[in-house]
């Protein structure tokens, strides 16, 4: 496993939209690894591959309960709503305030191409939602005009 360098806002590679992954082989296997390190190293709880400089739809989440790998993921039901502070490896020392659902569905598949269906509230909706985001060229400070106040 490697570190993979973050990109931060300004980059190109976060505006574009990111390509479905049809070949699920050692390569796609290393990127999951090196992305969920790279997350942990960064102290964060999601990384999408755009932010590591590879449009593909491809995210890796981990907000406690260990590591989520989300292949061509789709939110397919979400309900509920949650507002509060975000933030995003990519846009390093800011935080501001996001409204989420508070609970999500989400369809994808898994390294070896197997569907597979990841349900999240709370801190774990926000996750999903933020890197599904990354994928389509949506950073979460285009919704939200509210900083966290300190
Ligand atoms: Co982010």
């Amino acid at each position: 496993m490697a570190l993979r360098q973050i990109m931060t806002e300004g980059e190109a590679c976060l505006r574009k939209v990111c390509r479905p992954v049809d070949c699920f082989d050692a390569s796609l296997a290393a990127l999951l690894d090196d992305m969920a390190e790279t997350m942990h190293d960064a102290q964060g709880v999601g990384l999408a591959a755009p932010q590591v400089g590879l449009l593909r739809r491809v995210v890796v989440i981990d907000v406690g309960d260990g590591v989520h790998d989300l292949i061509n993921p789709v939110i397919v039901e979400q309900n509920g709503e949650q507002t509060g502070p975000e933030g995003c490896l990519s846009i390093p020392g800011e935080s501001w305030i996001v409204t989420r659902p508070m609970h999500v569905v989400c369809n994808a598949q898994d390294r070896t191409g197997k569907a597979i269906t990841l349900e999240g509230e709370g801190l774990l909706a926000r996750a999903i939602c933020h890197e599904l985001d990354h994928l389509d060229g949506i950073l979460y400070t285009d919704l939200t005009d509210t900083p966290v106040e300190d």
